[in-house]
């Protein structure tokens, strides 16, 4: 990362993602939303948006703002406008909650709150475009990575549009014949291009880069990454564009988004097997936790495509696609997320505390702000918990699945305490912990030398 600054609003999309993930578990705990209510009923709507766009989304756009920089070794656009891209994320994602809490007759009718939604989420994910699409135009022509990220960006795009037509087509503001018709077929589209393009994608071409650098190994750019990259963004073609053409023709959407399907799994076997020989060909011996746990995630990214295929051949997919939907924002994303995390949160910390003295004072390690012991037995915990809640989703037993949500509640708050500590400082020794010159770190941002 030498060169690169540290992006200074990072610390608050986590704090943000973080919260929202809790938010998500108290809520299945409780028994809100899917499977105590139908998969399309407006409560499992708000479950699903505080995790993708609370949790992951923010996740995923603080992580960008500071690795996209990394990857094509320039600094981001700006660095002011995460913070109030971040301001309209959160207002906007309030105002999709509250819009979909007046579907379900939660909370009295006021369909300003969908055009608010609507504008807001725009606008915070219309800035994100805007400040990664302008540093990634300047590093022209890209490496591979960061070419994943491109095609990211451009499903997040495609997304929020069509959420954004479902909002007011819901709030009964957009009543153009097209629209409905968009509205009415379009979900597949909105759901492809949100879990696969943007969240899964950008996932794999960031984890290309953060698997080499974390565990010392050659950087990948050979004809398997090729493969992996022609394939993934073929089908995301293929689901996105193909069932938007599909959409208007009043077409068959389900069977182009299924043909898109067979592109994306020759993909992400390719991505499977360059993650192998990133184990394989590494310099550091004893695989870090964050390491270990985002193989762990990768095979639920399999497993989970199996699980797909054989519901598909047994003619169950439709019954169960609320389990599909689990494991891909769980047992995948949200276990990668986790993990990689872990390791962001250190690395990030210790850059900004001992960036700026080393070579004049002792300065601990990266590994020395965490404590790997305390924090394994979380991690594990919570994949655990992920398998039973899936387990007892398939099974269709509610109780067993809200004991499972709270064992994750319970996993992921040990997570965020270790997080804490780590970026209190407080695994490392007193004698090393604050020498002359270094500020202790603050919980939502990070200290940017002014250049
Ligand atoms: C950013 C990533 C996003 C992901 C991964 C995502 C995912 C999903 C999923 C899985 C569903 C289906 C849920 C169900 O049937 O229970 C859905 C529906 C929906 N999403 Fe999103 N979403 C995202 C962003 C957005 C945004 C930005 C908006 C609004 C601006 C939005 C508005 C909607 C609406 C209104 C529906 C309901 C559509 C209907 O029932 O006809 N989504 N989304």
């Amino acid at each position: 990362m030498t060169g690169v600054a540290l992006s200074r609003w990072t610390m608050s999309y986590f704090v943000a993602a973080l919260i929202s993930l809790i938010v998500a578990e108290c809520l299945m705990v409780a028994g809100f939303g899917y499977p105590a209510a139908p998969i399309e009923a407006p409560e499992t709507l708000v479950l699903v948006h505080i995790v993708t766009i609370g949790w992951l989304s923010l996740l995923m756009c603080g992580a960008l703002f500071q690795f996209v920089p990394v990857l094509i070794a320039r600094p981001l656009y700006n660095n002011t406008l995460p913070l109030p891209t971040l301001g309209c994320l959160l207002a906007g994602l309030f105002a999709l909650l509250l819009s979909f809490l007046q579907i379900a007759g939660i909370v009295p009718s006021h369909p300003a709150c969908f055009v608010a939604a609507a504008a807001l989420l725009a606008a915070g994910f219309g800035l994100t475009l805007f400040n990664l699409g302008r540093t990634l135009w300047a590093a022209r022509p890209l490496p591979l990575p960061a070419r994943f990220v491109v095609v990211a960006l451009l499903s997040l795009g495609a997304t929020v549009v069509l959420g954004i037509i479902f909002t007011l087509v819901l709030g009964g503001i957009a009543t153009v014949p097209h629209l409905l018709n968009v509205t009415a077929l379009g979900l597949p589209i909105h759901v492809i291009a949100g879990l696969g393009g943007w969240l899964t994608f950008s996932a794999i071409g960031v984890s290309y880069r953060l698997l080499a650098m974390f565990m010392l190994a050659p950087e990948l750019e050979g004809p398997t990454t090729r493969a992996a990259f022609y394939c993934g963004t073929g089908a995301l073609g293929v689901a996105i564009l193909g069932g938007f053409a599909a959409v208007c023709a009043s077409g068959n959407v389900i069977m182009i988004v299924s043909a898109g399907g067979i592109l994306g799994l020759a993909g992400i076997a390719c991505y499977g097997r360059d993650v192998l020989h990133l184990y394989r060909a590494r310099k550091r011996r004893v695989i870090e936790l964050n390491s270990r746990m985002a193989g762990v995630a990768l095979g639920n990214l399999v497993a989970t495509l199996v699980v797909s295929i054989g519901l598909l051949i047994a003619g169950v997919f439709g019954k169960h696609v609320g389990v599909v939907v689990f494991l891909i924002a769980f047992g995948w994303l949200t276990n990668l997320g986790l993990a990689k995390l872990y390791k962001i949160v250190a690395f990030l910390t210790w850059l900004e505390c001992y960036g700026p003295v080393l070579g004049k004072t002792p300065t601990p390690r990266v590994q020395d702000l965490v404590v790997e012991n305390r924090a394994n037995k979380w991690f594990v915990l919570f994949t655990v918990a992920v398998w039973c809640a899936a387990a007892s989703l398939m099974l269709g037993a509610p109780l067993p699945f809200r004991l499972s949500a709270g064992v994750m509640l319970l996993a992921t708050v040990g997570i965020i305490k270790q997080l804490l500590r780590t970026r209190r400082l407080a695994n490392v020794q007193p004698t090393l912990r604050l020498p002359k010159g270094v500020r202790p770190p603050h919980l939502l941002y990070c200290w940017v030398q002014p250049t």
